[in-house]
């Protein structure tokens, strides 16, 4: 059945393809965003041209953090919070202090103006960031986490409000681990968006480390069609479940340039960097739990969707 929802994040690069996928099945979306600085607002405002035309769709530049959020809830049935300050290698020094509110106290915030409402699910897009260094791959939800960044804890820590007001008020939430989400459109700090772009204008590619880090990467459909069945399946209580959502496809960065080298037909320069605090050697997600309960199966390869950002306009 449609529902009313409200997508916080909804400029960004998740929270916009997600809307898409929402009003092409039929559902209404109040998309909320601050267009904060982390990049050019332009960016923001190109990944929500498609919505604004439509019907169905509505927009409130509001900050979570401040806005009256009793208001932007009205009428809603499903929440999807993708509203974050992403970016792992900022998150340091005193850069924090905008992670705890954007990413802890927000969160806070509308799980509080939530409490009470007959909602049906509210889904958090948590990270695996939340896993750090693990010792053991694939990770499964029930690895300790162990952030090694400043951002991850952050993260962490939105995941087990999410998971307290689930315990304590009833809020049901989904928590959904995604493992390095690319595609078009993607945040123009990533790593495939910096490499596509620097192998089409000729320009230096900065790896960090030796390039033979690996990563399991989740192509954009597959990370929206886990947020819809984190929404849409009967799960039964208890709330505030957490679950591992990789695209099954676990690559070195290495691996990822000469790819992108055979895709384009051009040689990449490669401008090496010494490894960064916080980023995670590898990465690789356990994904059977979300299998087994939301029915999740990453369905696009590696080489499909790079190929798709390839020949995308706006990487
Ligand atoms: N992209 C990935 O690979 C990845 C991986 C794991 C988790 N995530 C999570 O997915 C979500 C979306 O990530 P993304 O890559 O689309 O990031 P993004 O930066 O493109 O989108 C986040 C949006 O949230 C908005 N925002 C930030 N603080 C806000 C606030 N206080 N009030 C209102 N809006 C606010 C920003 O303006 C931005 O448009 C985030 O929660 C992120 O932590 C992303």
């Amino acid at each position: 059945m449609p529902s009313h929802c409200l997508v916080t994040g909804v400029a960004g690069f998740i929270g916009s393809a997600l809307a898409e996928e929402l009003l092409a099945r039929g559902n209404s979306v109040l998309g909320v965003d601050c267009f904060s600085d982390y990049y050019a607002r332009e960016l923001k405002e190109w990944n929500l041209r498609e919505l604004r035309v439509q019907a169905g769709f509505s927009f409130q530049d509001a900050d979570l953090r401040t806005a009256d959020l009793a208001s932007l809830l009205e009428g809603a049935t499903v929440v999807f919070h993708f509203a974050a300050q992403p970016g792992v290698r900022k998150s340091w020094g005193p850069e924090f202090a905008g992670y705890v509110e954007n990413n802890v106290v927000a969160t806070q915030r509308l799980l509080e103006a939530v409490k009470g409402r007959a909602l049906t699910r509210f889904v958090y897009a948590s990270s695996s960031s939340v896993y750090g260094d693990a010792p053991d791959l694939p990770v499964r939800e029930s690895t300790l986490p162990r952030p090694i960044s400043p951002y991850g804890v952050t993260k962490l820590a939105a995941e087990h409000l999410c998971g307290l007001y689930a315990r304590s008020f009833d809020v049901p939430t989904v928590s959904l681990r995604y493992f390095t989400v690319y595609g078009p459109r993607q945040r123009p700090d990533m790593a495939f968006s910096q490499f596509v772009r620097a192998i089409r204008e000729d320009r230096e590619i900065v790896i960090y480390g030796d390039g033979e880090q690996t990563r399991d990467f989740t192509y954009i459909k597959d990370a929206v069609a886990a947020a819809l069945q984190a929404a849409q399946v009967d799960l039964s209580t208890p709330w505030g479940r957490v679950y591992n959502i990789g695209g099954g496809s676990r690559v070195s960065v290495n691996r990822v340039i000469r790819l992108l080298e055979t895709m384009t037909g051009k040689t990449a320069r490669i401008n090496a960097q010494p490894a960064q605090p916080g980023d995670a050697r590898h990465t690789s997600a356990d994904c059977s739990a979300a299998a087994a309960d939301l029915g999740y199966r990453p369905q696009v390869t590696l080489e499909a969707g790079l190929q798709e950002m390839v020949a995308g306009g706006r990487e």
